[in-house]
C-alpha cells in the first residue's frame, strides 16, 4: 500500500493529533503521520508527538510578527521538506490566507467542535449552551478560504443534556472528534472524498 504522508498542525494539547497517530498505527490505514507542526513552542502536543516517535517541528508565528505570508511560506517549506501529501488542522488556532489554502486545496482538513454550518468560530460549547440548542457535535471539513465553511467530510452529534456545562459538553464532543477525524483522513487518503465531489454533494442536499 502506498500510504499518503500526512502532517498534523497543532497549537495546543494535541488530543486529535494523538487520535490520528493511534489510528495510523493500523496496518491497513492509508496514511502515515509523517510530521507534526506547532505554531507555538509551548504546545503540549509537541512532546506527545515526540514521545510517539513522530517528527515534531515548530514554526513560530510570533517570529514573523504581522507578516502572515512569511509565516505561511515557512510552514509550507516545512511541509515540503517532509514530502507531505495531506494536512490535518487539529486545534491549529491560526487563520490561513487564501494563498496557503489554495496551495493545499483538496488536501487539507480541519476539525471543528460544532455541527457546521452552525456555530462557526470560537467558544462553540458555551455558545451552544447559551443558545439552548438540543444537539451539538463535531465536524471534519475541507479547508476553504472562508473560515469553517468548507464541504463536510464527517460529522457526528450528541444530545445536549439539561445539566451540561461547557466542560461536560466539550468532553463528550471530544470523544466524537477522536472518532471522526481518523475516519475523515482515511476517506481522503483513499481518494473516497475530494473537494469537488464533496462540494457537489453539499450542493445536492
Ligand atoms: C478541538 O476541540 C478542536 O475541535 C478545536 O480545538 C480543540 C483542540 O483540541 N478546534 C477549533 O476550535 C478550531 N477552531 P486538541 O488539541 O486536544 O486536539
Amino acid at each position: 500500500m502506498n500510504r499518503k504522508r500526512a502532517a498534523v498542525l497543532i497549537s495546543g494539547r494535541g488530543s486529535n493529533m494523538m487520535a490520528l497517530i493511534e489510528a495510523a498505527k493500523a496496518d491497513d490505514y492509508p496514511a502515515v503521520i509523517a510530521l507534526v507542526v506547532s505554531n507555538r513552542h509551548d504546545a503540549p502536543g509537541l512532546e506527545r508527538a515526540r514521545d510517539a516517535g513522530i517528527p515534531a517541528a515548530v514554526v513560530d508565528h510570533a517570529r514573523f510578527g504581522e507578516d502572515r505570508a512569511a509565516f505561511e511560506q515557512a510552514l509550507d517549506a516545512k511541509l515540503r521538506e517532509h514530502r507531505i501529501d495531506l494536512v490535518c488542522l487539529a486545534g491549529f488556532m491560526r487563520l490561513l490566507t487564501p494563498w496557503f489554502v489554495a496551495r493545499w486545496s483538496g488536501r487539507m482538513l480541519n476539525i471543528h467542535p460544532a455541527l457546521l454550518p452552525q456555530f462557526k468560530g470560537l467558544h462553540t460549547h458555551r455558545r451552544v449552551l447559551e443558545a439552548g440548542a438540543t444537539r451539538h457535535g463535531a465536524t471534519v471539513h475541507f479547508v476553504v478560504p472562508e473560515m469553517d465553511a468548507g464541504p463536510i467530510v464527517e460529522q457526528e452529534s450528541v444530545a445536549v443534556r439539561d445539566d451540561d456545562t461547557e466542560a461536560t459538553l466539550s468532553a463528550r464532543v471530544l470523544e466524537l472528534e477522536h472518532r471522526i477525524y481518523p475516519r475523515a483522513l482515511r476517506a481522503l487518503a483513499e481518494g473516497k472524498v475530494g473537494l469537488t465531489a464533496a462540494a457537489d454533494q453539499a450542493k445536492a442536499k
